[in-house]
């Protein structure tokens, strides 16, 4: 297991290029080998959850080659996937397991998905449910966990659904399994959820319809190959936009982030806080909106952050919280409970780690308090325990640049899912960050 040492002080400074987005890359596999013919994905984010979406389609049959900075792949059509030998091993990747249910579920072919120990903690009754109703033969580990045994040549049929909570996950598995339904499958958002599944599904030609919140697709459709050029992942850059506010003298631009409306919270949050963001040259890429960020340092104040906030910002409230906790007065989160449902219970586990840096905060069921400290110090030094959770891990590094002293986080292999190149990235900027062996 490796720990990031950081020590306190510094500032973030330069411009900087984050990975592509985990969630874009997911879909560029999953989409284009069920596609006819070859895609090209460019900027896809070589992450290990990405990497076992590939895998997982690897076992079944799709070809992958690198070119270059491209990875090609060559699609199998709708119903050219083959059965797998063994159990899909999704490691800790939730958008790889929900998203594969909905797929698996529409297969001739029996599969069972599987992942690590927090994968299979996680809830798994919001895909089960829906593709029960639409006729497919999935079973839990005690009902509602992975791994997922799916039986396959099931007829699905189209139903309308509302899930119990605004889920893109939820929403995907739903759209992938109506591919393969009869008839309409229509699910009615609850809520705003990011929308790549179906940016994306449209640019591989399949027909999907939006009335307000519902949003349709009809059963039988196939998919055309299409070159995808994956963005930077904002939720990635969230670190660095947080890291580059708090820090003193800082300035720095995050190139070719993508900034789609159903992501792009984190900004509107940290502006509300007196953040210093601007984007510049905002275009357009493979359906996507995309821009250049600069960020500089300013002086945050605390606010309150509903629901709302929280759909659109759901995986950059950790690194929120350690802006919040160096900001003048208090913020206040409500609405987030299914930030306990992540890769770990953010809630507790951030609410941990900020008072053992001497951050003031009160927990919710659904939400914390924080109460900010704007001194050049906000943060003591500490151990923090990242949970196995990959943005646990990076938020706290950013609290270094506002530490007295040193911050040292355990468990940070998990970084590799989403950030690859995090340390490097982050030193290179200016934060003070080692990564160093220790005993699991
Ligand atoms: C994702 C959807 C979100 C998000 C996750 C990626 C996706 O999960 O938290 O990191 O790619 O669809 P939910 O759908 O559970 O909100």
């Amino acid at each position: 297991m490796r720990r990031f040492h950081i020590e306190p002080g510094g500032t973030l400074n330069g411009t900087l290029e984050v990975p592509g987005d985990k969630s874009v890359s997911h879909r560029a596999i999953m989409f284009s080998a069920i596609a006819r013919g070859r895609s090209r994905i460019t900027g896809f984010l070589e992450s290990a959850d990405c990497l076992a979406t590939l895998g997982a389609f690897e076992v079944m049959g799709v070809s992958f080659t690198r070119d270059g900075g491209a990875l090609l792949v060559d699609g199998v059509g709708r119903d050219g996937l083959s059965a797998p030998d063994a159990t899909l091993d999704l490691g800790n990747s939730g958008t790889s397991m929900r998203l594969l249910s909905g797929l698996m579920a529409g297969q001739a072919f029996d599969s069972v998905l599987g992942g690590d120990a927090s994968l299979s903690r996680r809830p798994m009754a919001r895909v089960i449910d829906p593709l029960t109703e639409m006729g497919a033969r999935i079973a839990g580990s005690d009902g509602q966990r992975a791994p997922l045994h799916i039986t396959g040549g099931q007829r699905l049929r189209g139903i309308d659904y509302t899930p119990p909570v605004a889920s893109a996950q939820i929403k995907s598995c739903v759209l992938l399994a109506g591919l393969y339904a009869e008839g309409a499958t229509t699910v009615h958002e609850p809520g705003i959820s990011r929308d790549h599944t179906e940016r994306m599904l449209g640019a591989f030609g399949v027909e999907l319809t939006r009335e307000g919140r519902a949003l349709s697709i009809t059963g039988g459709q196939s998919l055309e190959a299409f070159d995808v050029a994956v963005p930077a992942d904002l939720s990635s850059a969230a670190f660095f936009l947080v890291g580059a506010s708090i820090g003193e003298n800082g300035e720095l631009t995050l190139t070719g982030v993508g900034v789609n409306p159903t992501r792009r919270g984190v900004v509107d949050i940290l502006k509300r806080m007196g953040a210093d963001i601007t984007l510049v040259d905002e275009r357009e890429q493979a359906g996507e909106p995309v821009a250049d960020i600069t960020v500089r340092s300013a002086a945050l104040r605390g606010i309150d952050i509903g629901a709302t906030d929280v759909e659109l910002a759901i995986d950059e409230l950790p690194a929120i919280f350690i802006a919040a906790a160096c900001a003048h007065g208090t913020t206040r989160l409500t609405g987030a409970a299914e930030l306990r449902v992540k890769e770990s219970d953010r809630i507790a586990v951030m609410a941990d780690g900020l008072a053992e840096l001497g951050i003031e905060v009160t927990v919710q069921d659904d939400g914390l308090t924080i109460v900010g400290r704007p001194e050049q110090h906000s943060f003591g030094g500490g151990h923090i325990h990242s949970h196995e959770d990959h943005r646990i891990a990076m938020s706290f590094a950013m609290a270094g640049l506002r530490a007295s002293a040193p911050i040292v986080i355990d468990d940070c292999d998990f970084v590799d899912t989403s950030f690859p190149g995090f340390v490097e990235r982050a030193r290179n900027a200016g934060l003070a960050i080692e990564s160093q062996e220790h005993d699991a």
